[in-house]
């Protein structure tokens, strides 16, 4: 017999009714330490005032009413974003994994507008062992990890993978076919692996050599993550377009494609299409979330947090050699390289009230809300060293 509900999660036996801020509370009253955030979702934390006001506001006024007509709401995040990014242009869509597809969409038509007559144009796509793009069958050909795409071929063609960190290999594969390379600048679900920003440098001027277009995937590492509105600001650089989704909501679903006027040259009116990216409800919300997070005061707060934040995982690293290994990432999007199994450190979390995302590479993420605070800090650790103590001690009493 098969669950109503398509069986696609190993889900947690934790059900809420309520959140609040940094705090995620089950019917009988028992509170969770949320440092998940719904995987990088709830930047904001959940049921933030602001956004409740924007969103009930709009729900009493006008929920969709299709593309087909202006909305200015969507047209007010877009001029937002333009002015705060590389951006000329955007496109809203309901999630990353939309934001994907039209991003190829993009990339490829850029390189069929450009093809001299009788050839063809350059489709490949280049993309990185660990990453994340997302479930769709575009998406899993993009990552290629055998974890996603076994049983699901024949794969969509026209995408390499290539390994992580390798800068002899991306030379090597980076050619006159390449239409795109596309990274994430720290890889969340691959286990918090950041690109240092030379080796995003590197990738920039490497692109520019081939006239490849670099996309970036902020999906989880952009919206203020990092302490900059998105990560590739750190290092300086421009992509030729962008993913972003998760954050930019904060809980409603909300994804959108950013792109230089060049790189969206190819996509004119028939091209793309959604019938709900970019609807007011969601536009609503992306606008005031966008306008919180892009203030550089709220991104100075956002950096002095993460400091902390981290200065006291290092000392919990330190102190619990035996469950931990090292932290990594940047700003507010940390990973812990366990010893222990991550997958039991997550129970044992969820044990003493907090609640941490597993990702690959034995990692532990840690992607708090951009607003938690310094008291809400301090109990995390401390909630998360009690599980250390519980995991690694629950063994040796068994043994
Ligand atoms: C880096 C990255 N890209 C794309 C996606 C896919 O986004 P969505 O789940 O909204 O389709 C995710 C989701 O985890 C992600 O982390």
């Amino acid at each position: 017999m098969i669950s109503s509900v398509l069986p696609t999660y190993s889900r947690a036996p934790l059900s809420f009714v309520k959140g609040e801020g940094s705090w995620l509370i089950e019917a009988d009253g028992r509170r969770f330490l949320d440092l998940g955030s719904g995987i990088a979702v709830n930047a904001l934390g959940h049921a933030n005032p602001a956004l409740v006001e924007v969103l009930t506001e709009q729900a009493q006024n006008l929920w969709h009413v299709s593309n087909l007509y202006q909305i200015p709401q969507q047209q007010a995040l877009a001029d937002l974003l333009v002015d705060q990014t590389f951006a000329d242009t955007v496109f809203f869509t309901n999630s990353g994994t939309e934001a994907l597809e039209l991003v190829i969409k993009m990339a490829r038509k850029y390189w069929y507008d450009r093809a001299p007559e009788g050839e063809t144009p350059r489709h490949k796509i280049l993309s990185f062992e660990g990453s994340f793009h997302g479930r769709s069958t575009a998406a899993i050909a993009a990552a290629g990890s055998e974890k996603m795409t076994k049983g699901f071929g024949p794969l969509m063609p026209g995408f390499e993978t290539l390994p992580w960190g390798d800068s002899a290999a991306l030379a090597a594969a980076l050619d006159d076919s390449v239409a795109a390379v596309i990274v994430e600048p720290i890889q969340g679900e691959g286990g918090i692996r950041p690109l240092p920003e030379a080796e995003l440098k590197a990738l920039r001027a490497a692109c520019d050599k081939t006239g490849a277009l670099l996309v970036l995937d902020e999906v989880q590492c952009g919206m203020g993550r990092t302490g900059r509105l998105f990560a590739h600001e750190w290092a300086g650089i421009i992509p030729d377009i962008m993913m972003v989704a998760k954050g930019i909501g904060g809980g409603f679903p909300l994804g959108a494609v950013l792109a230089t006027a060049e790189a969206a040259s190819g996509m004119g009116v028939g091209t793309h299409g959604s019938t709900y990216g970019g609807n007011p409800l969601g536009c609503a919300v992306g606008l005031k979330v966008t306008q919180i997070i892009s203030d550089p005061a709220f991104l100075d707060e956002v950096n002095r947090k993460a400091g902390l934040l981290r200065q006291k995982l290092e000392g919990l690293v330190a102190a619990h050699p035996e469950a931990f290994e090292e932290v990594r990432g940047s700003g507010l999007m940390l990973g812990i390289k366990c010893r222990a199994p991550n997958t039991e450190l997550v129970l044992a979390a969820r044990d003493a009230g907090l609640l941490l995302v597993p990702a690959a590479d034995n990692v532990l993420r840690l992607l708090p809300a951009l607003t938690i605070s310094d008291d809400e800090i301090a109990e995390a650790v401390t909630r998360l060293e009690a599980a250390a103590t519980a995991q690694t001690a629950a063994p040796k009493a068994a043994g």
